[in-house]
């Protein structure tokens, strides 16, 4: 992973303009919902597949992860497979659907879990408490994700990091993007408002952190709707 250091203020790139509406917005999220247990299924049944695709970028972007991390969206716990034996986790995890399946995964991993069943929109922790917060494929289907990153760059202390990989909106003009379109709303009912066109890089670069340290990628080639991705550090 290249990872050059880029300036938290020019939101602008090539793939994200953030002025791209959300599929998802406004509509109200349903993880308590029979899909909400369905996507959490699958999520469970994906983890392999997961590491496949994402695995040798986890464990370089969470070497240095300190003895407690926060991980918003953990799901059925596909990261803690990266993280130390002995981590303490605070994890932020709304579905209840999922938390049977996060417990045994902290077990198996030797992970010392703290579960907060609820949304990362309001973290139960102190203001400026935190080293290190984690995101991956969360900030596509939190309703707010400008609120979301608000409240982790709350929580964490002066030069904490957020470490985070998504998926964002393709480059516009590609044909990646105009599958994004067609498939957005569909996609997005589907897989529990996953908004599969979002800006998440911009977002994030916006959100005022004091440096964004970001890398793209994609996967699997142009088949792929949910492609690129954007990989990085960004600190408080
Ligand atoms: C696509 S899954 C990703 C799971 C896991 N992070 C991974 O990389 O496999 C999205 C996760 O975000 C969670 N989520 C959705 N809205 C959330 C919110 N407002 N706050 C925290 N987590 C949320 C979902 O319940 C789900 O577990």
């Amino acid at each position: 992973m290249t990872l050059s250091w880029s300036d938290p203020e020019s939101s602008e790139s090539p793939w994200d303009s953030p002025e791209e509406g959300d599929a998802a917005a406004g509509s109200r999220r349903a993880v308590e919902t029979s899909m909400g247990f369905l996507h959490a299924w699958g999520l469970g049944v994906t983890v392999g597949w997961m590491d496949r695709i994402y695995g040798f970028r986890k464990r370089e972007l969470f070497a240095s992860l300190p003895d407690t991390v926060v991980e918003i969206g953990p799901g059925p716990g596909t990261n803690l497979r990266y993280y130390r034996p002995g981590t303490r986790l605070i994890a932020v995890e709304p579905a209840a659907a999922v938390h049977g399946r996060l417990r045994r995964e902290a077990k198996r991993c030797s992970v010392e879990l703290e579960l907060h069943p609820a949304g990362a929109e309001r973290i139960e922790l102190e203001e400026g408490s935190v080293d290190a917060v984690v995101s991956t494929l969360v900030l596509c289907s939190v309703d707010d994700p400008r609120e979301v990153l608000s409240e982790v760059r709350r929580v964490l202390r002066p030069g904490g990091r957020f470490l985070f990989i998504e998926h964002v909106a393709a480059d516009p003009g590609s044909r990646l993007h105009r599958v994004q379109g067609w498939l957005r709303r569909p996609w997005a009912w589907a897989l529990d408002g996953c908004e599969i066109r979002r800006n998440t890089g911009a977002i994030i670069r916006a959100a005022g952190f004091s440096e964004v340290q970001e890398d793209r990628f994609s996967v699997s080639g142009s088949w792929m709707p949910v492609s690129p991705h954007v990989i990085g550090v960004a600190r408080r």
